[in-house]
């Protein structure tokens, strides 16, 4: 058994995870940490904490250093993963320059890889989840953010510093949502802060028109309205939620053409607000997408949601530890 150290150092929390895979290469979770990331403002301080928490882990199991084959760090870009640097992700404030491999080494003294968050997702669902034995394949986190993560030619392409996928920096439309970028990005229309955002657009557009919203009666309720407010409201049946997520499920299928035109991939695999309502999303998506990029690289591209749901983090976190990617 290899058994394997993952970190996953997200905004709103860092996980711990043990785990070790089998000679058939499935991964057996062990035991798994959580807290949240602002309880230290220090990112020493938090690295600290994760490290207790990983020694506790591997003493209950009683695990000597040695025996583990690798850890892995996954968290928001940029980062550079040969220098092993987190150097400034927006959803990790005072996270300046912090050399989180060369630390985690000196501790543990076995190898440490960092990716980005897309990146460690990708191999993840690339090897345990909808992705397995492809390709070529893109994976799109659709989350708070949204970052891809490119598997080419069966190998994990990061570009020449780590920024290749970094897809929720491409502008779609000179104007709209900005999600936490640039108006108008693929983050913009299609992340959970920039469906927030286009719904408010929407939602003062139909106030101003003293039509009334069940879900956001007055605009002052509007910082209080995510992605899945809306998403509940379109479940339930209200016809401006519906739109907005369709809205949100066209420039979907913009966004897409780009990658589909430009990569030419076998899969494209999209999580979290794609994988909870790809009902509401995808027959938007589809259209654009056929109108937008060349039919025959449409026809050969399959679109699915993430497999790997809610553990999606931690199978990426124990992905990079073991390697091979
Ligand atoms: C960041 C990416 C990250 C994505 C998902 C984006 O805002 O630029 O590096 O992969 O969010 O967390
Ligand atoms: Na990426």
């Amino acid at each position: 058994k290899k058994f394997l150290v993952g970190f996953d150092v997200g905004g709103t929390k860092c996980a711990v995870i043990l785990g070790a895979a089998g000679t058939d290469g499935e991964l057996e979770f062990l035991e798994r940490g959580v807290f949240p990331t602002a309880e230290f403002r220090e990112p020493e301080r938090c690295i600290e904490e994760m490290t207790r928490l990983a020694d506790g882990m591997l003493a209950r199991h009683e695990l000597t250093n040695d025996r583990l084959h690798g850890l892995g760090v996954s968290c928001g870009g940029p980062l550079d993963s040969r220098a092993g640097v987190i150097q400034s992700p927006p959803n990790l404030p005072g996270w300046d320059e912090v050399p989180i491999v060369s630390m985690l080494e000196n501790r543990f003294r076995r190898p440490v890889r960092l990716q980005n968050d897309a990146n460690a997702g990708a191999v993840a669902e690339w090897k345990f989840g909808a992705g397995q034995g492809v390709e070529s394949m893109a994976f799109l986190t659709f989350g708070t953010g949204l970052g891809a993560g490119l598997i080419l030619n069966k190998r994990l392409y990061a570009g020449c510093c780590d920024l290749a996928g970094e897809c929720g920096h491409i502008r779609l439309a000179p104007f709209g949502p900005a999600g936490f970028g640039k108006a108008g990005s693929f983050e913009g229309f299609c992340s959970g802060g920039g469906l927030a955002q286009l719904a408010a657009i929407r939602v003062r557009e139909q106030l101003q028109r003293g039509i009334p919203v069940e879900w956001c009666p007055t605009a002052a309720d509007l910082c209080a309205v995510t992605a899945k407010t809306v998403a509940d409201a379109a479940d339930g049946g209200d016809d401006l939620a519906i739109a907005i997520y369709r809205e949100c499920g066209e420039w979907l299928g913009r966004g897409l053409a780009v990658l589909v035109d430009l990569l030419n991939p076998e899969l494209i695999v999209i999580g979290s607000i794609f994988a909870r309502s790809e009902a509401l999303l995808r027959p938007a998506m589809e259209e654009t997408l056929r109108g937008e990029a060349l039919p025959a690289a449409v026809e050969r591209c399959r679109i699915v949601p993430a497999q790997l749901g809610e553990k999606i983090g931690d199978y990426a976190a124990l992905s990079l530890a073991m390697g091979e990617y």
